[in-house]
């Protein structure tokens, strides 16, 4: 029996296999849908919710939603970008991010989403919140300022590197990223190979001593926007019929 599932997001067939969710059917398809939270190598938390869609009139996020036959996804929608707008509108003012001078500037992927979204200043006004830097670790810096809660770290420390470094605490606006130890990152088993550093889509988790090795201006979405690399794949079949 085949696996092939047959679903169309925004009127597009879309040919996926079973056991897919939309958003991996949708990358299959070059068709990219906003995501922060999820990332390949990592089971997906759905805490961001910029990848919802809309399925028989119900949101639901891609990154978790099993495609089924027939399914119809909108995904491209006035209403729906309105909405991941606003979320990334939120993410801006609820932490303190100074893309000029951060050094992930240009790898950021919450910093191209909002490029990628036409935003320029964010409609609501900043909540300046004060938070901690931790510089404690002889290799890495924990900026608390730029992390989103995306919980990537969390797993990614988990899953891949088969250690607990990083958990959240508190709950609603208290809710924030901690260290598993007494105090300080430089309690914890936190080494520079973890795949824990790698995963942060922001400059919350930053290496220290390698800062612009790439100058700004040629860093990964200075040079495409995010997601261009999915909507190629659309670009390079059709190229092919
Ligand atoms: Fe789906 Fe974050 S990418 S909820």
């Amino acid at each position: 029996m085949s696996d092939a599932i047959t679903l169309t997001i925004d009127e597009v067939e879309v040919t996926g296999r079973k056991g897919q969710t939309i958003l991996q059917a949708a990358d299959d398809a070059g068709l990219y849908i906003p995501r922060l939270c999820w990332v390949k190598k990592l089971k997906p938390g759905a805490t961001c919710r910029l990848c919802t869609v809309m399925v028989n009139n119900r949101p639901v996020a891609a990154c978790t939603q099993p495609i089924t036959e027939g399914m119809i996804v909108l995904h491209d929608t006035e209403p729906l970008n309105r909405y991941r707008r606003n979320l990334i509108d939120m993410m801006f003012v609820e932490g303190n991010h100074m893309c000029p001078v951060c050094e992930k500037s240009g790898n950021c992927e919450l910093q191209a989403l909002a490029y990628r979204f036409g935003i320029t200043a964010p409609q609501y006004p900043y909540l300046f919140p004060r938070r901690p830097v931790d510089a404690s670790h002889p290799d890495v810096f924990l900026d608390q300022n730029r992390c989103i809660q995306c919980g990537r770290c969390v797993r990614a420390s988990q899953e891949l590197d088969g250690k607990s470094v990083f958990q959240f605490f508190g709950r609603g606006a208290q809710k924030k990223l901690g260290v598993n130890a007494e105090a300080r990152l430089a309690d914890t088993n936190l080494n520079l190979t973890d795949e824990a550093l790698n995963s942060c889509p922001v400059g919350a988790l930053l290496r220290k001593r390698v800062g612009y090795a790439i100058p700004v201006g040629r860093r990964l979405y200075d040079l495409q926007p995010i997601g261009s690399e999915i909507e190629a794949k659309a670009r390079r079949a059709a190229n092919r019929k």
